[in-house]
């Protein structure tokens, strides 16, 4: 085995079967291991060089023994030696790839001109930029006919699919990532196991304040359709999560509970809404009206009225 690879092949064939079976044995989640761990990476390290230094070694322990040897000794080894594989079907193909002379044979490719001593050799491009420039042109070919004459899709089409795939990705996202919510995009939640763990989360935290059935203590009666600091989900949310105005005892809770948990705590306190309590705190604040909801309900013709108004006016 030694004979026959050479060094500079037998060092990274071996490293790179470690670090495979490092990467294969070693769970770390989407990223390689060695970028999520330091310490792998260290290993890793580690592993190249000893496996450098056993070359090193092995290298100096041969030339200590080879001068050791007897004359046969030495010879035996050296033949031994050149069996190693030499790849010369790499070189060749290399010299191939560039189509040039040899530089003996250089002196059948020469050109006559002499110019200030200076001559030039007459060699074959090199067949890796004839078959490269072949490809291209076969390739502007099919281009022209694909995209200029059968229309094929454009730029704009392909800025659309990766917009429309980056879109449904987003949602994917945030179906994963509940936490992302915040008072502007929060949604009420109708899901059975979210409005239950709402509730959970209420009766752990709220019920000091707001009574298990939201009839109001210390704080307000949240069963009715009065709001201090306005009703819907955003502004509930907001409540939640900011607090109420200073020095009324309601805190900011974004602390504490997370956005997903404030959504929920909150999707549940809308589901008081309208139920009776045992002893309902009188109403506080306003009674609120979304003013996002009804936006088709804005009557058109009171705009048109509007207008007409305005110009008569001028
Ligand atoms: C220490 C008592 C206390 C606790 C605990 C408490 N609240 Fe409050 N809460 C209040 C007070 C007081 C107000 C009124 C704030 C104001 O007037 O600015 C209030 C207001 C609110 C409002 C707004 C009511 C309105 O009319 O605008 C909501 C919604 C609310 N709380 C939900 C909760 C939720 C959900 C929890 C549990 C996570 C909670 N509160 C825990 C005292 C409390």
């Amino acid at each position: 085995m030694r004979q026959l690879v050479p060094s500079w092949i037998r060092v990274p064939v071996a490293f790179f079967i470690i670090f495979g079976a490092v990467e294969f044995f070693i769970d770390s989640g989407e990223k390689p291991a060695f970028v999520e761990y330091p310490a792998v990476l260290l290993f890793l390290l580690l592993v190249l060089l000893i496996l450098i230094a056993i070359e090193a070694i092995i290298g100096a322990l041969e030339n200590v023994m080879l001068h050791k040897l007897d004359e046969a000794g030495k010879a035996r080894f050296l033949a031994e030696k050149e069996s190693t594989i030499k790849f010369t079907w790499l070189k060749e193909t290399y010299q191939k790839l560039l189509g040039q002379k040899p530089i003996e044979e250089e002196t059948e490719i020469i050109l006559d001109h002499n110019y200030d001593g200076i001559k030039e050799l007459d060699n074959n491009l090199p067949p890796w930029w004839v078959y490269s420039f072949y490809i291209s042109i076969i390739f502007a070919a099919v281009y022209l006919l694909r995209f200029h004459v059968f229309n094929g899709y454009t730029q704009i089409d392909e800025l659309e699919t990766e917009l429309a795939d980056a879109r449904i990705a987003l949602e994917a996202y945030k179906k994963t990532a509940k936490d992302l919510v915040d008072f502007n995009t929060v949604t009420v939640l109708t899901d059975a196991a979210d409005v239950k763990a709402g509730q959970a989360i209420f009766q752990s935290n709220c019920v000091a304040c707001h009574m298990a059935d939201g009839g109001g203590g210390i704080g307000p009666n949240l069963t009715d359709d009065h709001w201090i600091l306005g009703g819907g989900i955003k502004n509930v949310f907001k409540t939640i999560s900011e607090g109420g105005r200073s020095g009324k005892g309601m805190i900011a809770w974004k602390a504490q509970l997370k956005p997903a948990q404030m959504a929920q705590v909150a999707s549940y306190v809308l589901t008081l809404q309208g139920t009776t309590p045992a002893n309902p705190k009188p109403a506080e604040g306003d009674i609120w009206v979304d003013e996002n909801a009804p936006e088709s309900a804005v009557p058109t013709e009171a705009i048109e009225t509007k207008t007409n108004d305005v110009i008569s006016v001028e």
